[in-house]
């Protein structure tokens, strides 16, 4: 990880122009994550470590479960398992009494598995309007959500969540249409006064 490598260069570097002996007043604390980006329940690795030679503590703090799968003098290696928000992880040693800490958030996500179309009512006479709803269960992170509703290729209404509603397991959105005069065309004889069925809709949301 590329972050990982510039942790690296700069110990390598910090190494050379510092005196020796020094060390632990000016101890750097790094953390390597395995992904950055993660799907719901997925497990991942962490490795605390620190440039100090002999910390008196140090580990990882989160909320989520851990495990302590290896361990050294200057680093700890971890099992995170059963995530299922974003959430921020902290490494931290303690050298000669002082505290150093560093953090890394971690974002969940998900993407849709599954789109629901529903029209109200499914039959609509010519000239009503008709009421057609998407809905789109767990998916994350919200603010890259956006849904919309096509006809064919064109966009006929396109809505986005931002960060509003964490909370909420299935997110939806209402758009209503007027049932035009003529059917639509390829679905519907032009003479018949109905609006078509959901499964003329459905591929497009
Ligand atoms: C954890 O990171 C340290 C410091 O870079 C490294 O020496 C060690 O091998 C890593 N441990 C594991 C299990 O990857
Ligand atoms: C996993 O996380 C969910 C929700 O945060 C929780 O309800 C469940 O008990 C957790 N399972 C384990 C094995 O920790
Ligand atoms: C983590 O996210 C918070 C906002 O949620 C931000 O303020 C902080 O700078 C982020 N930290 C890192 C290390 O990206």
């Amino acid at each position: 990880m590329s972050s990982f490598g510039f942790g690296t260069l700069t110990v390598a570097l910090f190494a050379l122009v510092c005196c020796s002996g020094s060390d632990e007043k000016a101890f750097e604390v790094h953390m390597r994550l395995e992904k950055l980006i993660v799907k719901p329940k997925e497990s991942f690795e962490v490795n605390c470590s620190t440039t100090c030679n002999q910390p008196e503590v140090g580990g990882l703090e989160t909320s989520l479960n851990k495990i302590l799968l290896l361990k050294q003098t200057q680093w700890k290696h971890y099992l995170i398992s059963n995530i299922s928000h974003d959430t921020v992880l902290w490494c931290h040693f303690t050298c000669s009494g002082k505290q150093k800490s560093v953090s890394s958030n971690v974002s969940v996500y998900q993407p849709p598995r599954q789109v629901f179309l529903t029209l109200q009512p499914t039959w609509v006479a010519v000239g009503k309007s008709f009421t057609i709803e998407c809905r789109v269960p767990a998916v994350e992170p919200l603010d890259s959500l956006t849904l919309s509703l096509l006809r064919g290729s064109e966009t006929l209404h396109s809505q986005t969540f931002g960060k509003a509603a964490p909370a909420l397991q299935e997110l939806g959105m209402k758009f209503i249409q007027l049932c035009p005069r003529r059917g639509l065309a390829g679905t519907m004889p032009p003479s018949r006064p109905w609006c078509p069925a959901a499964t003329h809709w459905s591929q497009g949301c």
